[in-house]
């Protein structure tokens, strides 16, 4: 059977391209992962999201936990199946969700008990029941259990949460065991104190993880912040394994994310923006809703090579969406898709020909602040 590994295959800088390989498919990396929470990337089919370029997701352990129940979708042949995506599956943990999601959240050494948000049912997480879950979906990539401190924190605070979520990592790292062609990513957490990452990244190094990656960031602390600790954190883990930065971003962080040496990234932002009517372009940002978009025959974008630029004016776009049709969010969420995996595909293209500088500096300089 085919082992998890990851191969790099050129540096420029701190940028790194490369391949994840895994029994359901390789992963090129840097690598944009579209969310798919309840088991379906929101408004999309799932060979249309492998369309745009995507050769892997995102699942939640919490809300499938909630429903439909991971029990029964181990019964029904596990989440692949189940969604109809046969390509890798990451999945987080559910820490983080039940932070920001769940109600009456108790929090406590073994683990945290809350009451769902979809039915106020009770329920309890601890690092061994993550684990089974995210083995009974069937994930590719699990996710250490973690605790990111809901912001703003006190130093303390930050340091309690991330040495509770080393211990829960060391945990999770024995709950997981030992399972072939599936890997276990350690949670780096910290905020933003140089020294609180340095001890997490040598914490989880002992344990010894298949893939790395950076939590705790993009929760409010702002680009500069987020970049400031992007400038060292990458640097404190092995050069060998995967990093992934959890839940970012916009297209401008997603490239200097991966010009600090981040090999993974999700975000719901192509997807949630696009059911808002947000369209995310080389040249800036297209907020379809606006009057002047009325009479305007030209696509959003008219390099893109997306069904919604390729099809569609702008007019229907915004008709559609004033007008509430659902074909309206699967345009605009296929444009954004497509979009951010262009931009992935053109800085794996620039990182293994040596040129990420000239390629950051053209994405930079074909934007315009404000909508186009
Ligand atoms: N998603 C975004 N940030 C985080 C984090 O710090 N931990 C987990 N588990 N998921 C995240
Ligand atoms: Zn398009």
């Amino acid at each position: 059977m085919t082992r998890f590994s990851f191969d790099l295959h050129a540096t420029d800088g701190t940028a790194r391209t490369g391949k994840i390989t895994t029994p359901r498919g390789e992963i090129r990396t840097p690598a944009f992962m579209p969310v798919g929470t309840a088991a379906t990337v929101k408004a999309m089919l799932p060979e249309s999201v492998r369309a745009t370029g995507a050769d892997i997701l995102l699942g939640n352990t919490y809300h499938l936990m909630l429903r439909p129940g991971a029990e029964r979708i181990a019964r029904l042949g596990g989440l692949h199946k189940f969604m109809n995506w046969e390509r890798p599956i990451l999945t987080d943990s559910g820490g983080f969700q039940v932070m920001s999601l769940a109600d009456l959240r108790k929090l406590t050494e073994e683990g945290v008990t809350f009451r769902s948000h979809v039915d106020g049912s009770k329920h309890h997480l601890t690092p061994e029941r993550s684990m089974e879950i995210q083995r009974l979906l069937g994930s590719d990539i699990v996710m250490a259990f973690d605790e990111c401190p809901a912001l703003p924190a006190t130093d303390d605070e930050v340091a309690r949460a991330m040495r509770l979520s080393m211990r829960w990592a060391e945990r999770s790292r024995e709950a997981f065991g030992d399972r072939p062609g599936h890997a276990l990513f350690g949670i780096m957490q910290g905020g933003v104190t140089r020294e609180l990452r340095k001890e997490s990244a040598e914490a989880l190094k002992a344990i010894g993880f298949e893939g790395y990656a950076i939590g705790g960031l993009a929760v409010g602390e702002g680009q500069e912040a987020m970049f400031g600790v992007l400038d060292y954190a990458p640097g404190f883990l092995p050069e060998d394994k995967p990093r992934y930065l959890m839940g970012v971003g916009k297209p401008d962080d997603i490239v200097g994310a991966v010009k600090r040496g981040v090999d993974m990234m999700d975000c719901v932002l192509p997807s949630r923006s696009g059911r808002t009517g947000q369209a995310w372009t080389r040249r800036g940002q297209v907020n379809i809703k606006n009057a002047r978009h009325a009479d305007d025959p030209r696509p959003l974008d008219e390099h893109c090579t997306c069904p919604a630029c390729t099809g569609y004016s702008r007019a229907y776009l915004h008709h559609v969406f004033r007008a509430g049709e659902m074909i309206s969010g699967m345009l605009l969420t296929w444009h954004n898709l497509h979009y951010f995996q262009e931009i992935m595909e053109g800085m794996r293209q620039a990182i293994s020909e040596g040129r990420f500088a000239a390629w950051e500096a053209e994405f930079h300089a074909q934007r315009a602040d404000g909508d186009i």
